[in-house]
């Protein structure tokens, strides 16, 4: 305790930490395994969670003890038999780096000495990891910021000063495919260009891209005297991991003079894996490229990382100058140009703490080891009659469906029963997992991005699905 301080500790830090330490090792025990179904949510969680603000303060291990609580019954997505939408599995260094973040609490605005040479090193690290030419970059918060990040300067090569004048009446375009993330969307809202010239090029029976449709379609708006702002390739569709045609996408970008940007916030760790670095084909021809390392990087929330292959990209965006914020002229450039954020917190930390700690190559061997899991699900949906794959997988993400022999040709009921089946699942507990329409069919849709995930965790997805399944129907149809 120190009596200097106006918020003092009612225990030694010392105490606080050990006991926040003790909390911690335990949730990671937990997460090695999966649990046979979730905690219930107590009586006592649902009054606490309704009292109003206290003026008297709360001892601190009672505190930790309650956010201990409510954190063990919440969904945690870095359990191994997660399998829902695009998970983090919270890396341990990654969690020490973030409280280490936290602790110095570094200014990275204008210059913040140290910090810079890690953010600059970290954004290496990625760049050489995935392959793309070191240029700039910066770690926002996630793939939606991250897409938004690289728009903005693309926005200001097609339309130069568009940040001072506005559109001024300049219509403009973003190409993605059919099934780009919507943050794509989000930032034609918000960068001005307006959602209905996000021109959603089709895609083929393997849900990627077709280049030649996305060059008709910058063609079209060419003629029609609306200026392209930039070519949105996906590096690992949300919805079934699809990696939009890179190579094909950026001839068509280099005939247009179009910026072409690879949005990989789930999928491009993908890059870093022998077996399927050949799908990413291309990507060091793209002008900014993003990843989330709170993903497939295995680092919890939230770290995103966008790098551009012209270093002075960015800035030509996001540099100002202002009174209370005098630019460093010593140092090259300053971080907050970069960003469309000020105050923001130490990120590139928990991803340069990662890379030192584990290295390049057991990163690579757990991406592969997901993808060899999403080849396994893929096989073992394909050895039950009653189960129908909808899509092999390109990466890691592996849509399927029951198939009851009742409800077979008939889609609407199909549909309700996957839909049900989701919903009983994840009631049961033992999986997580969600659901997605692919093609029309509403399915199941494991995502493997966990490196905690073992053959075993794919295994039980199977065998609950199929038991879970068979349940549902004997209910629907008894004997
Ligand atoms: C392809 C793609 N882009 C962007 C995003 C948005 O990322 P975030 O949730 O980190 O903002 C996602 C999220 O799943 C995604 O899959």
């Amino acid at each position: 305790m120190n009596p200097r301080l106006s918020l003092p500790l009612d225990i030694p830090r010392s105490e606080l930490l050990t006991r926040a330490a003790d909390v911690i090792a335990d949730a990671w025990r937990s997460f090695d395994q999966a649990r046979a179904r979730e905690p219930e949510l107590t009586q006592n969680l649902r009054e606490w969670a309704g009292e109003g603000l206290f003026d008297a303060p709360m001892p601190a291990l009672e505190a930790l003890d309650r956010a201990k609580r409510y954190l063990d019954t919440s969904i945690a997505q870095a359990r191994p038999r997660y399998f829902a939408f695009v998970g983090s599995s919270g890396l341990e260094v990654g969690v020490l780096a973030d409280a280490l973040a936290s602790t110095f609490d570094v200014n990275l605005a204008t210059t913040a000495r140290s910090a810079d040479l890690i953010e600059a090193q970290a954004l290496r690290f990625a760049a050489e990891l995935l392959g793309y030419p070191v240029g700039g970059g910066a770690f926002t918060s996630g793939g939606m910021v991250s897409n938004l990040t690289a728009l903005t300067a693309a926005r200001e090569r097609a339309l130069p000063n568009a940040r001072q004048t506005g559109l001024s009446n300049r219509p403009c375009a973003l190409y993605c495919s059919e099934e780009a993330h919507y943050s794509v969307r989000r930032a034609a809202e918000i960068l001005g260009i307006g959602a209905d010239f996000v021109r959603c090029i089709p895609t083929d029976a393997q849900h990627r891209m077709v280049a030649e449709a996305c060059a008709a379609a910058l063609e079209a708006d060419l003629a029609a005297g609306i200026t392209p702002v930039a070519i949105v390739a996906t590096g690992g569709t949300t919805l079934t991991g699809a990696v939009d045609p890179i190579s094909s996408l950026a001839d068509v970008a280099a005939r247009f003079g179009v910026w072409l940007h690879v949005d990989g916030a789930y999928g491009l760790p993908g890059a870093a894996a022998p077996s399927t670095r050949g799908l990413f084909a291309g990507l060091e021809r793209a002008d900014s490229i993003c990843v989330d390392a709170h993903k497939w990087l295995y680092l919890p929330k939230a770290c995103s990382i966008v790098l551009v292959r012209d270093r002075h990209a960015l800035s030509r965006a996001f540099s100002h100058n202002e009174n209370y914020m005098l630019h460093d002229a010593d140092t090259p450039l300053n971080a907050v140009d970069s960003t469309l954020e000020y105050s923001r917190p130490f990120r590139a930390l928990k991803f340069w703490m990662a890379l030192r700690v584990h290295g390049a190559d057991q990163y690579r061997t757990a991406i592969e080891r997901n993808l060899e899991q999403a080849r396994r699900c893929a096989r073992l949906v394909r050895a039950q009659p009653e189960l129908e794959l909808l899509l092999e997988p390109q990466l890691s993400t592996v849509p399927y469906r029951h198939v009851p022999d009742a409800l077979r040709g008939d889609e609407d009921a199909l549909d309700a029963h996957n839909l049900a089946l989701v919903k009983a699942m994840q009631a049961d507990g033992r999986v997580y997992i969600s659901s997605a329409v692919v093609d029309g069919k509403a399915c199941l849709r494991p995502c493997f991005v966990n490196f905690r995930t073992s053959d075993d965790d794919v295994d039980a997805l199977i065998a609950v699905t199929l038991e879970i399944g068979a349940q549902l129907s004997k209910q629907r149809s008894p004997a």
